[in-house]
């Protein structure tokens, strides 16, 4: 088995991964909206905080343990584990963990539906097809459906491929992308009237929120959220690690990129807003706080992007395809994980796993499609509020009280032979076994 599993074929090909893997619609919506909504730079300073001394932590966790067992998380948990009531525990999380990314994927298939949608609406209008253009940008349940469907059909094409031919050469392609049109649209929107009162929204301190235990919790959620923990995807993405590689300083790079991009996407999205607010669009809900949920990429920047006139159209464009690239190269990273799963586990062929699991999920999103209401709240609760918390808590337990620290020095020192005498390991392991955990759990019970 071992012999025929996959590996990224470079440093490169990993870090695209796993930064798309992080980088999502948590970094380029919820940041943004977050850090409005929470004190602007007061919550920025938070989750810098919190993503470098507790995400980080628990981020190597993952993939110290993928590395090290070269298997999925069931596996993974259940060969770190010494007695047997530990691999017990251990299948258990990674059951958990692999249903809680399977819910999260039949969601985030309906939001990443959405933003093709709205990709394909101003081309659309380009060609003068102004009555599909409508039905495009009109919520309905069969565009939902549709959309959904195609959305989850691409992150199985690219599963079924493996992870070479597919997770690093899409990601490879997709990432550098991603970090162009982000950059260029940045550019745009900073010419435009408006933008700087955006930006001084974004990063001008209320300080006095900084204590608030509402935006620890939210500052929590998102940098968990956003470097896709607790269940088991950065533990899969790490099992397709060579052995020869810096643990330690890729993660760093991860968890860089990640809050990278999530901060570069404040500096769109907020601006952004205020130049829809100078240009006669509403931006403020009926209590005053700036529009966060979907209503703000679905009406608040369209209609900006139909102020703009003819070259609307091209930003409309770009914009969305940045949303789309982001949801793939996450969704990708989901859909991996019970993937691997079947594979590894039941000896299901690859392609025949992807479709078969890919298909599942997509009936799951079509059930929360049709009853959205009840449904969709409901699933995002339970899965990034309550699920990837406490798997995330887990994690950091098996890592420091059950795997033994010697095995965990070894397996890192393979890449970095010098890790003993450094930084990362006089902080990490007391980290993971103390700090990580507790907060996890205060900030969990707030
Ligand atoms: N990190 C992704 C985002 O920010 C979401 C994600 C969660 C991906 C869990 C994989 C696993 O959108």
């Amino acid at each position: 088995m071992a012999s025929t599993r996959g590996e990224f074929s470079s440093r490169f090909g990993f870090l695209m991964a796993a930064s798309g893997s992080a980088v999502g619609l948590g970094n380029i919506w919820g940041f943004p909206t977050n850090a409005a909504t929470n004190g602007g730079a007061a919550f920025l300073f938070a989750y810098l905080i919190l993503a470098f001394a507790l995400a980080y932590p628990a981020l190597m966790a993952e993939l110290i343990i993928g590395r090290h067992a070269r298997a999925n998380a069931v596996t993974a948990l259940r060969l770190i584990s010494r007695s047997k009531r530990s691999r017990v525990l251990g299948t258990i999380v990674g059951l958990t963990g692999i249903l809680t990314v399977s819910f999260i994927l039949s969601f985030y298939a309906i939001v990443s539906g959405w933003m093709m949608a709205f990709f394909f609406d101003p081309l659309a209008r380009l060609m003068g097809m102004d009555g599909l253009a409508k039905w495009l940008t009109q919520d309905a349940e069969l565009r939902n459906s549709i959309f959904a469907l195609l959305f989850m059909a691409l992150t199985v094409f690219i599963i079924s491929a493996g992870v070479k031919n597919g997770i690093e050469k899409w990601a490879s392609r997709l990432m550098p992308s991603l970090i162009i049109i982000l950059l260029l649209l940045i550019l745009y929107v900073f010419t435009l009237p408006g933008a700087t009162e955006g930006l001084r929204a974004y990063l001008v301190p209320d300080f006095s929120r900084i204590a608030d235990p509402a935006l620890l919790v939210d500052a929590m959620g998102q940098a968990f959220f956003s470097l896709s923990l607790g269940v088991g995807t950065m533990l899969i993405y790490g099992s397709y690690i060579s052995k020869r590689e810096d643990l330690p300083t890729i993660g760093g790079l991860v968890a860089l990129l990640d809050v990278g991009i999530a901060v570069l996407a404040g500096m769109l999205i907020l601006p952004a807003m205020y130049v829809a607010l100078a240009n006669g669009v509403e931006i403020f809900d009926a209590t005053g706080g700036l529009i966060a949920g979907p209503g703000l990429i679905v009406s608040v920047l369209p209609a900006l992007f139909a102020t703009m006139s003819g070259i609307g159209l091209f930003v409309g464009v770009a914009f969305f395809a940045l949303m789309t690239i982001a949801s793939l190269t996450s969704s990708i990273s989901m859909l991996e994980v019970p993937v691997a799963y079947g594979v590894e586990h039941h000896g299901l062929e690859r392609r025949k796993a992807a479709i078969a699991i890919g298909s599942l999920i997509a009936l799951i999103s079509l059930v929360i499609v049709f009853n959205f209401d009840p449904l969709f709240d409901l699933v995002v609760t339970y899965t990034t509020e309550v699920s990837q918390p406490l798997l995330g808590f887990a994690f950091c337990i098996f890592v420091a009280w059950i795997w033994q620290r010697n095995d965990i020095l070894s397996e890192i020192k393979q890449g970095s032979p010098e890790v003993e005498s450094g930084l990362f390991w006089k902080i990490w392991p007391f980290y993971v076994k103390f700090i990580c955990p507790v907060a996890i759990l205060v900030v969990y019970f707030q």
